[in-house]
């Protein structure tokens, strides 16, 4: 992998978490010094939890100018918001409830239409939040990705079609587990980021790890992620780094 992203391995979740937190602060004073606001791309699933709570509670909840926060997703499941899978149901119990920031500021993916009407509707919601920004492709500020045991990002699965897109910035897709419909992100528009940060913990995801970021052969999702012009951030715990040899041609910063 020519391209160099950054390898920051934390001994626990929680230390893992509080660095996330803390990337977090510090690119909404960047973004919102250079551009008048910070545009942040949350995934679901389990990992992140940790964080978000985190941004609610002290120091980081006094850390963050709330009010020029916009918070987005890098994908949704088709279900209920009250739904312990609805990743913006998850996120507004988590911390989103506890923070100083308007629903205007929060653009959470709907599936109340098919979810193929529901992707070009959240691919209209970015283009018009985007629409004053110069590139053609919305430029998110900072998103934060997770990675299943099988390589898939966002819902982007090993194999699928969607992982092809390489025109529309959102798409409907059906997969995962659970198996069901969901709405996602694609890789022209996850690339287009300024700074992309994988959050991934446990020694269940360590041969995925070491896959991703020492097999040189694009196999999986997560090796497609690359910053066209934006900043790579691999913030593993010990258990998710165990695989990794010792020579890997990154910045490893261990803490
Ligand atoms: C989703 C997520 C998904 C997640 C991975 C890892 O909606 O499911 O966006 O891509 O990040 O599945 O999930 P865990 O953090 O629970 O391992």
């Amino acid at each position: 992998m020519s391209f160099k992203p950054k390898i920051i391995i934390k001994d626990d979740p929680i230390l893992l978490a509080k660095q996330a937190a803390e990337i977090f602060v510090a690119g909404a004073r960047r973004s919102v010094g250079q551009r008048g606001r910070l545009a942040v791309a949350l995934s679901g699933g389990s990992t992140p939890r940790r964080m978000h709570k985190m941004l609610a509670s002290e120091p980081y909840i006094l850390n963050i100018p709330w009010g020029k926060i916009h918070i987005f997703w890098v994908d949704e499941r088709c279900v209920l918001q009250d739904s312990h899978a609805s990743n913006y149901g998850t996120a507004k119990r988590d911390f989103i409830n506890a923070v100083p920031i308007s629903e205007t500021q929060v653009h959470l993916i709907t599936c109340e239409s098919s979810p193929r009407v529901s992707a070009k509707e959240y691919q209209k919601i970015l283009s018009d939040f985007f629409s004053f920004e110069s590139s053609r492709i919305p430029r998110f500020d900072l998103i934060y990705l997770g990675m299943g045991a099988d390589g898939h990002i966002a819902s982007l699965f090993p194999g699928q079609k969607a992982l092809y897109e390489k025109e529309k910035l959102v798409v409907a897709v059906k997969g995962g587990d659970p198996n069901m419909n969901r709405i996602s992100m694609t890789l022209p528009l996850l690339n287009q980021a300024r700074h992309i940060v994988f959050l991934i913990t446990g020694a269940e995801k360590a041969r995925t790890v070491q896959t991703v970021l020492e097999d040189r052969k694009i196999r999986l999702p997560a090796q497609k992620i690359i910053p066209l012009n934006g900043q790579l951030t691999w913030l593993l715990d010990r258990g998710a780094a165990s695989l990794l040899s010792g020579d890997l041609h990154h910045d490893k910063v261990n803490g």
